[in-house]
Formats: C-alpha cells, structure tokens, sequence
C-alpha cells in the first residue's frame, strides 16, 4: 500500500490555455502537489502540445515542483531543454526503442528526478531492471495522447504488481496513475497501490470549479488512505 497520503497532479493539458496562470494559481491554491506537463510531438503520439516554453513560462509563477511528462520520441534530445527550463521531475516512457538506463542516469546527472511510464499493453516487468535506478513509475490508465478518455480498469492489476514490486525494492519510489482519473476512478487506483495521481479534465474541466473538484478526488479516497 502506499506510504503516504495521495498526492495530485493535475494535468494542465486540460486547463484554459488564454487564462493557464490563473488555473495554475487556482490549483496551487487549493493543493496541488505537483503540476503535470504533457509534452507531445505529433510522432510517439498523435497529437502535438507543449514544450519547454510552457515550462519556462510557468517556473517563476509556480512554486509546487513541475513533472514533465514526455510523449516524444528520441526523449533524450529534449532533456536537457527541459532541464533547464525549470522542469523538477522528467518522465519518459520504456516504450520505442529508447536506451532506459542511459536516459534515467542522464535525468539524474541533470539534477532532476527521473521517471518511468508504461502503456497499458506494457507489462510491469518492462522496468524490472530500471526500478531501483527511479524516483516513480507512472501507469498509463489510459492510452497517451489526449485527456478525457476513459479509464483503462485492466491495468489496476499491473497497479499493484509494481506496488509490490516497490515494496520489496525497499526504496521510496512513488507510484503515480495518469488517464480517466476521478472521484469515480481514483480509489480503485490509489487501493490497487498508486499515490500520485494525474487528473486533468476531472480537475481544470469541472463545472464546479478547481478547487471543488480537487476536494472531491482527496475525499473519494480518503476512506482508502492509510492514516
Ligand atoms: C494523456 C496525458 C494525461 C492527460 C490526462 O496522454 O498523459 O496526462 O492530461 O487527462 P485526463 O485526466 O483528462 O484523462
Ligand atoms: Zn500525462
């Protein structure tokens, strides 16, 4: 189970982008753990987003710790642009032929915590041999590319393998979850072992505002949360 209370990450690909500063401020304000960049290139995904500009322009506003989630291929071309634009934590996935290892110990030269992603079609044991090199493993609960789609329920099983996995390593290495994450969706993941969790339309799209929305992810899983 994990070792602390759930931490949220909204995700500002689903944000107002002519008002992106006020919605960070507002998810700041209300608790935000971390801020959720997704930088997409048109090619590991279909669709384009951000890129270090957007992590540069928020780094002075921002004082949470900003995750950059990258769904690009080559990842290791953009990290030190990253890097240097203010990202905290960088995140690359194990799919598409990327060198792991070479990319993690390059993240961890630069200063920055180093994760790992996983497509749901991509077995926990993918990163058997990366897992202690890591500071988290994210869970792809849906496919990468766009927000709003729907939950994966079939990974929750993958979920707790690498919670298991992490215990065992006896290292403190955070579990985060990413697609279709909810009031609805969030307890199944956080009691199948995640603690962090990435939520962008359920957050930054609620009609009840920020702030509500991110009060009702913390309270659906209160119940679940080890104390
Ligand atoms: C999907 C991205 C997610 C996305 C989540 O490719 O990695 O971070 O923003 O959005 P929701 O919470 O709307 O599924
Ligand atoms: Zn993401």
């Amino acid at each position: 189970m994990a070792d602390s209370i759930v931490k949220l990450a909204p995700s500002i690909l689903a944000a107002d982008f002519l008002h992106l500063g006020d919605q960070v401020s507002q998810a700041v304000q209300a608790g935000a753990d971390r801020l959720h960049v997704d930088v997409m290139d048109g090619h590991f995904v279909p669709n384009i987003s951000m890129g270090p500009l957007v992590v540069k322009a928020l780094r002075p506003v921002v004082h949470v710790p900003l995750e950059v989630h990258l769904m690009i291929e080559q990842p290791m071309r953009y990290l030190d642009a990253f890097a240097e634009a203010g990202a905290d934590s960088l995140l690359v996935h194990v799919e598409g032929g990327v060198n792991l290892h070479r990319t993690v110990q390059h993240i961890k030269a630069l200063g920055k915590k180093a994760g790992v992603v996983l497509n749901p079609a991509t077995p926990s044991s993918a990163i058997d041999e990366i897992l202690c090199d890591v500071d988290l493993v994210l869970v792809m609960t849906v496919n990468p590319g766009f927000g709003g789609q729907k939950f994966i329920a079939s990974t929750l099983d993958k979920i707790g393998r690498i919670r298991r996995a992490i215990e065992q390593s006896k290292r403190t290495i955070e579990l985060e979850v990413d697609g279709g994450i909810d009031a609805e969706t969030a307890p199944s993941a956080v009691a199948a072992g995640a603690n962090v969790l990435v939520s962008g339309s359920a957050i930054f799209g609620a009609a009840d505002g920020i702030a509500s929305a991110m009060n009702r992810l913390r309270n659906a899983c209160l119940p679940i949360v080890p104390s």
